[in-house]
């Protein structure tokens, strides 16, 4: 019988890949996905570190297996990603039945550190090197992660896929735990992230988004020819069966002029730009040492708005940062009033271990100052959104059909009629009535109603999308 393998994945959109990646190699040595710990032979947590909240999570998961882990001492229990390679061993302390301790450089030696685990009875740890412990190119080796084998089945969608072409990041923002954890910044070679989106094209994929921490800084060096996010974007374009294409998260300094062409000339090619600006306030971003200016956002923000009138610009804050001062949240509502943002990720700075921050500045305002700056930049931002939704009404948009709605879920799916949920190429999320059938095709959507996070609407029927893949109605 096959071996049951159980998977939580918190975080960021690395990590679900990076899961999608342990599934794959772990079904080549036999095992299938199980829903419930209990059933598992492995029980694996691809963890998050940006945030104490997500490493809260997972410690309160892991506090649930103990009986479990006595009752069965053969299921290999392991900790991955973020949080294994900034607290090592240290999670042993907190959970001693722990056997895994992996880091997001390490997943590829997931199968045979289970095996030893189980053998040899004894605690695994595979991490990469910290930032100082090496040669720089020791470390970059120690860091990278492997990517070709992919598992449809653990995709958002089996039409929706990640494709990694940047892993790490060196921008060193203070706040931040992403550079110790996923190491310096490497972009992947283009020949590898083409033939990648090629087999994603094969197995069914229309829509494919490029990752990076800062996707915008990609850059591949092969003897006299750089390549960047700009060639990139126009060599997938070329991959027969990919409709669609994203990217993100981007960094304002990196938002240049032929990125923005590119995404002027490719139609394929999705002008949804998420450009976190982190704050309104100069004396904050430069504590975050972010390394731009208000005006230099402000530059970045004129110059999209010429090249690409059609963007959809969102952001991420961070609100309490150290020191902020009331004045500086001011000009961050301000900054959200001025640039109207599709969108806002909006987090309460939380101390990180390891970050300089956490070493050289005290985080000073007090918690429920966060929760009411954060409560209060939300409602801002929400307002902003339902407001710029309202244009939508009456207009016709083209979306890629994701699957049955939240609602559509919840309710239990009987018969192949349904509300469906699916995306504009904006990123904007659109729910309809409509047939199963329709699901992973794009269809044109007529827009009767709009909220902050949601426009509703109808299926125009008997008009067929560029893929001509609409399928009306009416049909059985
Ligand atoms: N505290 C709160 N938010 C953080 N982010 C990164 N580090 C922290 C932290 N220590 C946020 C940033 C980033 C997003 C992914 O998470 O806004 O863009
Ligand atoms: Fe973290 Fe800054 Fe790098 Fe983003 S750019 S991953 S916030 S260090």
């Amino acid at each position: 019988m096959g071996k049951k393998l159980y998977i939580e994945t918190v975080g960021c959109q690395m990590n679900v890949l990076d899961s999608e990646m342990v599934v794959a190699s772990l079904r080549h040595h036999g095992y299938e996905l199980t829903g419930a710990p209990r059933w598992a032979d492995a029980i694996l947590f691809n963890t998050c570190s940006v945030r104490q909240h997500a490493e809260d999570k997972v410690y309160s998961a892991l506090g649930t297996l103990k009986q479990l882990k006595r009752q069965r001492p053969d299921c290999v229990i392991g900790v991955l990603g973020c949080m294994a390679q900034k607290d090592q061993r240290k999670i042993f302390e907190r959970a001693p039945y722990v056997d895994l301790v992996v880091g997001p450089g390490q997943l590829h030696q997931i199968p045979k550190l289970i095996e030893r685990a189980r053998r040899e009875r004894t605690r695994q740890v595979a991490v990469s090197l910290d930032r100082t412990s090496g040669s720089a190119d020791a470390i970059r080796r120690s860091h990278e992660t492997f990517d070709p084998l992919r598992d449809p089945s653990m995709r958002p969608t089996p039409f929706q896929a990640y494709l990694r072409i940047q892993i790490g990041c060196d921008k060193f923002c203070t706040y931040c735990v992403v550079p110790n954890t996923r190491g310096p910044e490497q972009g992947r070679a283009p020949g590898e992230i083409v033939a990648e989106a090629r087999v994603l094209a094969d197995q069914g994929c229309r829509e494919v988004t490029l990752l990076g921490q800062t996707v915008n800084s990609y850059r591949y060096v092969e003897g006299e020819k750089t390549t960047r996010l700009s060639d990139l974007l126009e060599s997938v374009a070329q991959v027969d069966g990919i409709e669609r294409i994203k990217f993100v998260t981007n960094y304002p300094l990196d938002m240049t002029d032929d990125l923005l062409d590119a995404v002027r000339e490719l139609p394929k090619c999705s002008p949804y730009l998420h450009v976190p600006l982190q704050s309104g306030s100069d004396a904050v971003l430069r504590r975050m040492k972010r390394g731009y200016t208000v005006a230099q956002y402000d530059e970045m923000m004129q110059r999209i708005g010429e090249r690409l009138p059609q963007a959809a610009v969102a952001s991420d804050f961070i609100v309490g940062f150290c020191g902020e001062t009331e004045e500086d949240f001011e000009q961050t509502m301000e900054a959200v009033r001025r640039y109207r943002f599709k969108n806002s990720f909006i987090f309460k700075y939380s101390e990180r271990p390891g970050t300089k921050a956490a070493a050289r500045i005290p985080d000073d305002v007090p918690y429920e100052v966060k929760q009411r700056r954060n409560r209060e930049l939300l409602a801002l931002q929400n307002a902003i959104s339902e407001e710029d939704n309202q244009r939508f009404i009456g207009e016709k948009v083209e979306v890629l059909v994701e699957g049955p709605s939240k609602a559509a879920r919840q309710k239990g799916a009987s018969g192949p009629q349904m509300q469906l949920t699916g995306r504009t190429l904006c990123d904007r999320i659109v729910v309809f009535d409509g047939n199963e059938r329709q699901i992973g095709h794009f269809l044109p959507v007529v827009i009767y109603e709009a909220n902050a996070h949601t426009l509703f609407g109808e299926v125009v029927t008997g008009e067929y999308c560029h893929d001509g893949g609409a399928v009306p109605l009416s049909l059985p």
